[in-house]
């Protein structure tokens, strides 16, 4: 997100391109990445959020407006103590030393995910970064951080069977949008698209109910090597879905 960088891109116009308004983003296959060139899985994650930094600055230069990444999920708790600890430091250190960039860059933060098991000054520092970012009005940058779609849904039922069960809302009042406000994601339009590197053809959980309609695709390589060449080439496969919804789209239109 230097300044240099960011004027020497040019946003995506014209050339029958469509940028996502809302792009999600399975980071995998930094321990596989490690792996191949011989070092700890470690130093995959430490690549990896170069790469989480550069997907910022494209996003941001290509006029994306809502980045949403998975960067540690609810079932990532049965990986080794170590590398579990050397992920939630790396997001300390992200936070540490890219905050500023970010308030500079008009970046909003958001952090979802369950933030009970976390530790306290852990909370706090999500709590900080969204408050010092509350403002901004650019790109809308989502961490799913010990997030799993499966138990955002469940809380969003126990809380609305709460209402209910307090006499504040009627069974028939809870509706797909009643819903989805009573999700983490709420004012945040559903992805457009969703990528995943590494060569796995899979969710692994990710925003379950808001990837209903979603396109996907999938890239082979691992995420510490994904740069600006793989992300123009996803934006252009997306750029010729026909997006449907259950009617008929362009083809036949
Ligand atoms: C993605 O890379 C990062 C996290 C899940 C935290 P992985 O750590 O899953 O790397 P692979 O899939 O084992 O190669
Ligand atoms: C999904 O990757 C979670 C993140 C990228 C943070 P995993 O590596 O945990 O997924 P599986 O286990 O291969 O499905
Ligand atoms: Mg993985």
């Amino acid at each position: 997100m230097s300044g240099e960088t960011a004027a020497s891109l040019k946003p995506v116009t014209g050339a029958g391109l469509h940028v996502p308004v809302h792009l999600g983003v399975i980071m995998d296959g930094n321990g596989r990445w490690a792996k191949a060139r011989g070092k700890r899985r470690t130093e995959g994650h430490i690549e990896g959020v170069k790469a989480l930094r550069n997907l910022v600055e494209l996003s941001i230069n290509y006029g994306i407006s809502y980045l949403t990444v998975f960067s540690f999920s609810s079932e990532n708790w049965s990986r080794p103590p170590d590398e579990i600890a050397f992920i939630f430091n790396l997001l300390r250190r992200f936070v540490a030393s890219d905050l500023q960039r970010l308030i500079r860059n008009n970046v909003k933060v958001r952090i979802i995910g369950q933030r009970r098991g976390l530790e306290e000054s852990l909370v706090r520092l999500i709590d900080d970064v969204e408050a010092k970012t509350a403002m901004n009005t650019g790109l809308t940058l989502v961490v799913a951080f010990n997030y799993g779609g499966k138990a955002e849904i469940v809380d969003a039922a126990r809380s609305l069977a709460e209402e209910v069960a307090a006499g504040r809302l009627r069974p028939e009042d809870i509706t797909e949008q009643r819903l989805a406000n009573t999700l983490s994601t709420v004012g945040i339009p559903d992805p457009d698209l969703i990528i995943r590197t590494s060569g796995e053809q899979r969710l692994s959980n990710f925003l379950l109910w808001q990837a209903a309609y979603s396109e996907f695709v999938f890239i082979d390589e691992y995420w510490p090597d994904f740069n600006e060449a793989t992300f123009l080439s996803v934006i252009e496969a997306y750029s010729a879905r026909d997006r449907r919804f259950g009617g008929l789209g362009a083809a036949v239109s």
